[in-house]
């Protein structure tokens, strides 16, 4: 293919494919479905012949995680193999990611543990380094945090319920490309600036906060069991840069494909069960709100509603309960009070009415020619 679109209508080598879906594929053609300058194609990931080796810049993907789920309307793919079948039916596709990947590229696998089934993605992440892979780092997409977003509740009364999940990094050489500036964020402690960069930009770090929407079931009632946010494949896409073709092995409702669009890049896809109306609507959608890391690192700062408890309770306060609240805070906590305050545009209003120290007026003058 070069850089060229895979063809339509590719002939299927259809040796070795898993129990699961050998039933279900006819030997021979494979359909294409075209969504503008993005590509589905009807099959199994296990082989890829449409796309030549190397070609791949940036692979964003989550499997199907073996737990139950019903993807085929007919019942013809088992998401419950027993574990050995399951991961050997990853080393295919692994194989072929690895083939196809440029090396430059980086390869992104999202999966998780259910609360009762610990200890699977680790062996699906070992799965992808038997293929060849280089682990390069986990990071950890939180999907549920103090109340804000959805997740399926899976614990029971014998374990938490799981509210995270993993994004491993994988790479196919050394000479991998990533650019963790390009989905930056501003300092939190902006005396940073200069210290550690030249610009008030930092990479938000390997914790990911990216909320569901809406709940699994109104998403079942949309058209798919498991889809991730798009903005998950958003942010890994824009990791590599100079990245111009980005595979899903695993396409399902077309995130990926959604991401790449916004993003002025080209998707390929594998789906066995495409749900087509679903996932054009989903990859053409133009509404999308980037990630904006609301809560980490910037945590214990404006979002955060101890702190917008704490302003509305020093509004209110008199003079000497003021002073009184003021003193008993721990210092650094009085240091992102003025911060969140500067966030909010109120920090001029309160400098004249709070007890600050030297130091912290001395903050609070920086802040404010910021
Ligand atoms: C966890 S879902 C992926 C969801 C996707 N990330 C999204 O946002 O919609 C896994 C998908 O893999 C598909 N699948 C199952 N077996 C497959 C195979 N052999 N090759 C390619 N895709 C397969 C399933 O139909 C399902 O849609």
């Amino acid at each position: 293919m070069g850089r060229d679109s895979p063809k339509e209508d590719v002939a299927l080598r259809s040796s070795n494919l898993s129990s699961s879906i050998e039933a279900l594929v006819k030997p021979g053609i494979r359909d294409v479905i075209q969504i503008g300058r993005h590509t589905v194609i009807v099959g199994t990931s296990e082989m890829m012949p449409e796309i030549p080796s190397n070609s791949i810049d940036v692979v964003v993907t989550s499997p199907p995680y073996n737990v139950g789920k019903k993807y085929d309307p007919d019942g013809r793919f088992t998401d419950k193999l027993p574990l050995k079948e399951y991961l050997e039916f990853m080393g295919r596709v692994f194989s072929e990611l690895k083939r196809v990947l440029n090396p430059k590229g980086l390869f992104f696998l999202n999966i998780s543990d259910s609360a009762r089934d610990q200890g699977k993605s680790e062996a699906v992440a070992k799965q992808a380094m038997k293929s060849g892979f280089i682990r390069i780092q986990t990071v950890v997409w939180v999907k549920s945090l103090f109340g804000k977003g959805h997740y399926t509740p899976s614990g029971r009364t014998k374990r938490l319920n799981n509210v995270w999940e993993h994004i491993f990094i994988f790479a196919k050489t050394k000479n991998y490309e990533m650019d963790p500036k390009r989905i930056g964020i501003p300092y939190a402690d902006k005396s940073n600036i200069g210290r550690y960069a030249e610009k008030d930009l930092r990479d938000p770090g390997d914790v990911w906060f990216i909320p569901y929407q809406i709940t699994t079931g109104q998403t079942i009632k949309k058209g798919h069991e498991a889809p991730f946010p798009i903005g998950l494949p958003y942010l890994c896409i824009k990791l590599v840069p100079s990245a111009k073709y980005v595979l899903d092995p695993f396409l399902g409702t077309g995130s990926t494909l959604a991401a790449a669009n916004r993003l002025g890049l080209t998707g390929i896809g594998y789906e066995p069960f495409p749900n087509i109306e679903v996932i054009k609507k989903r990859v053409l959608e133009t509404h999308f709100e980037e990630p904006q890391f609301p809560l980490v690192p910037q945590l214990e700062r404006v979002k955060n509603t101890g702190m917008l408890f704490l302003i509305r309770l020093l509004e209110k306060a008199n003079p000497r309960d003021k002073q009184e609240i003021w003193e008993t805070l721990p210092s650094i906590q009085r240091k992102h009070f003025l911060w969140a305050l500067k966030d909010l545009g109120m920090l001029e209003l309160f400098v004249e009415r709070l007890p600050l120290s030297e130091k912290e007026q001395i903050l609070a003058e920086k802040l404010l020619q910021l």
